[in-house]
């Protein structure tokens, strides 16, 4: 009897030891996680690439353990903010933003006085202290190679003052604090051939996006796709009458092609004749159009791989771990200021873009950015 009590105690200790190490090996991924929300605020639907981010965002924090729920802005932060506070009044314990504008500022002060996490996704939430992370790519180097895909495109180096090449600039939506980066990644390679006489812009001509001004003149409200379209038709009218523009600097797919489309149906640019266009985020229907020689380059940001990291940092960020997260470097010297808030520096997280041509369009096909229809297609 009594060697029956003993070994009854010695199995009480151990399930009872096991029991509490398999909540701890649970790495707090138990029953606090389970229920634990984050919430997914992006911005917009009509440039593609925010819905599949969204899908992306959820299905990891899912994997996760936590519950995810994503709401998409419409481009009306009022919309959003809205959103934002349905996810505080839910009692999500991290919200991931990609914002539209700078009037997200007061959803993100709610979350702040709720203890909230508040992460910026891919677009810095301007003028606000009220959060400590952004997690991005190198919005510097996108522009880079946008600015490279053009000196490429049209061979400055080897081209002559004697006889200049045109180029017209065209920049985001001055509400994102991206467009300013992309912009002037692309200017830090085309400037010395604007300088030189061997590339003549047509219309404004911002050196940087410091000069807010002419940058506001070549913005586009929201990346709205029907503004670029008509200021591209205006300047084929007008500044560019009589000249053959060579270039185009177009900061995203979905206004790179309304770009094309605007010059599409210009007689001088028709069968063929189309000035190199650049863009960025491998859109389906830009890879289809650089695969039939239409635009000449996009810009891969593997945004499976931006959802994934965020979802890493929100993570650790609940746990109360240092962030480390693989793939990501967190921004420094020259690039500290793509933290910058304009009232604290956050800590910014970069992934890498990848320039893409015809030549290599397989890239984002094959890191499965496309369904499989679409990638039988760039085939
Ligand atoms: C930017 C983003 C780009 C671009 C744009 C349109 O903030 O970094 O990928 O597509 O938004 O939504």
């Amino acid at each position: 009897m009594k060697k029956l009590c003993v070994i009854l105690v010695i199995l009480l200790a151990v399930g009872s030891f096991a029991f509490a190490a398999g909540g701890q090996q649970g790495g707090g991924g138990g029953a606090a996680a389970s229920s634990a929300l984050i919430g997914i605020a992006m911005p917009e639907t009509h440039v593609l690439r925010w819905t599949k981010d969204g899908a992306s965002l959820k299905r990891f924090a899912e994997a996760r353990g936590y519950r995810a729920e994503d709401q998409y802005g419409n481009a009306d932060q009022n919309l959003q903010n809205t959103q934002i506070q349905n996810f505080l009044t839910q009692g999500a314990k991290a919200i991931i933003v990609g914002c539209v504008n700078d009037g997200v500022g007061a959803a993100v002060a709610d979350a702040a006085r709720d203890n909230v996490e508040v992460i910026a996704y891919d677009r810095i939430i301007p003028n606000s202290a009220d959060y400590d992370y952004f997690i991005t790519f190198n919005n510097f180097k996108v522009g880079e190679f946008q600015g490279q895909g053009i000196e490429t495109g049209l061979d400055l180096k080897s081209a002559t003052a004697a006889n200049p090449k045109y180029i017209t600039l065209f920049a985001g939506s001055p509400t994102d604090g991206n467009a300013f980066f992309f912009y002037d990644g692309a200017m830090s390679v085309l400037n010395p051939y604007i300088k030189s006489g061997v590339l003549k812009v047509v219309g404004p001509y911002p050196e940087t996006s410091a000069d807010r001004a002419n940058f506001q003149r070549i913005a586009t409200e929201n990346w709205q796709a029907p503004v670029a379209k008509t200021r591209m038709e205006n300047l084929l009218n007008n500044d560019a009458r009589n000249v053959t523009l060579d270039a185009v600097l177009a900061p995203n797919d979905t206004l790179a092609r309304a770009i094309i489309e605007a010059c599409l149906a210009d007689a001088k640019y028709a069968g063929g004749k189309l000035p190199v266009v650049t863009g960025q985020d491998a859109e389906f229907d830009s890879a289809l159009s650089i695969k039939n020689g239409q635009q000449y380059m996009t810009v891969f940001k593997d945004t499976a791989k931006l959802a994934e990291a965020a979802i890493i940092l929100a993570d650790q960020v609940l746990k109360g771990q240092a962030p480390n997260i693989p793939g990501a470097t967190l921004a420094s010297g020259d690039l500290l200021s793509i933290g910058d808030t304009g009232k604290k520096v956050v800590k910014a997280y970069l992934l890498e873009p990848i320039a893409v041509y015809k030549n290599n369009i397989n890239v984002p096909v094959d890191a499965g950015f496309f369904t499989d229809a679409e990638a039988a297609q760039l085939k």
